[in-house]
């Protein structure tokens, strides 16, 4: 099977062969019609930038149907400034609402995200998301015994993050490990593989942003990936599959209180080379 046809339609401007990632497609000489590198069909990381690097529509993929490609509307693209804008009055929630979520609307914000880029466009970053709060009480123990064994083991990591603090505060009932939060979305992908920590670090920073656009809050949980990193089972536990590590986690919710103001924050050292 051929990886792809081009149609009498192409005009040979190479654009195709531009921006293949892979180098799979292939023109003899400018102004020729692209060919696919024999025997490389395996390479295709389907990206699909070949198809919508197509001026004229000639370049048809055997495994992305036309069908499949949406078109943009750029009237409906954000300028700059309202990006910026969003970007800079996103806050982390530490006070939720606790009640819980529609499934239907987390959903909606996952969905949201899953362009996020992969690495090799593996996509296999996936989401377990800890819903209502029977199942936030088991998330919740599993950090604390985390903390807990991080404390009686007098760890770096306890006296770098003050865990006998928030072991302490956590069993005295005050929620310092999800504040309250109704759901925890943790972001999981392969624990081998081109990027996974990375992949899951966008979509779950991808995911903070569309809550924040969605009017929900959202706050990273740093302890809950510390906790499965150090104790898989918990990992096991919440639902994360085999092979897969939580690499993110993200508590969700409706805001109890909304931030009235963006706090100042420097500009970040930039140095051009
Ligand atoms: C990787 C990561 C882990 C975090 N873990 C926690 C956490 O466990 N608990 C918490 O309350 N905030 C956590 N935060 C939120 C940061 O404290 C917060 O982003 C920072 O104070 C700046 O506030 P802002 O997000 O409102 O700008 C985490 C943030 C990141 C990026």
């Amino acid at each position: 099977m051929s990886l792809f046809t081009v149609s009498d339609a192409c005009n040979g401007c190479g654009l195709c062969v531009a921006a293949c990632p892979a180098s799979l497609v292939r023109q003899a000489e400018p102004g020729a019609r692209p060919e696919p590198l024999a025997g490389r069909e395996a390479h295709c990381i389907l990206c699909g930038h070949c198809v919508i690097a197509c001026p004229t529509g000639a370049f048809v993929h055997e495994l992305l149907p036309a069908k499949d490609f949406e078109p943009i509307d750029r009237k409906r693209l954000p300028e700059f400034d309202a990006v910026r804008h969003l970007l800079r009055s996103r806050r982390s929630c530490r006070t939720f609402d606790p009640t819980s979520v529609p499934r239907e609307e987390l959903l909606r914000l996952v969905e949201a995200v899953r362009h996020a880029p992969t690495g090799h466009n593996a996509r296999q970053v996936g989401y377990v998301i800890v819903d209502g709060p029977a199942r936030m009480d088991v998330a919740r123990q599993g950090v604390l015994d985390w903390m807990e064994m991080e404390v009686a083991a007098k760890s770096a990591r306890a006296a770098e993050l003050h865990l006998g603090g928030a072991a302490r505060a956590a069993a005295k009932g005050k929620d310092v490990i999800f504040r309250g939060a109704p759901h925890v979305a943790v972001v999981h992908a392969p624990d081998t593989g081109i990027t996974p920590a990375l992949d899951a670090a966008i979509a779950g920073a991808w995911l903070e942003i569309v809550a924040a656009a969605a009017g929900y809050g959202a706050c990273w949980c740093g302890y809950l990936v510390f906790a499965l990193d150090a104790h898989p089972p918990l990992g096991t536990l919440l639902g994360v599959p085999e092979g897969h590590k939580g690499y993110a986690a993200l508590l969700l919710g409706r805001r109890a209180a909304r931030p009235l103001a963006i706090p100042p924050r420097d500009m970040p050292p930039v140095t051009f080379f």
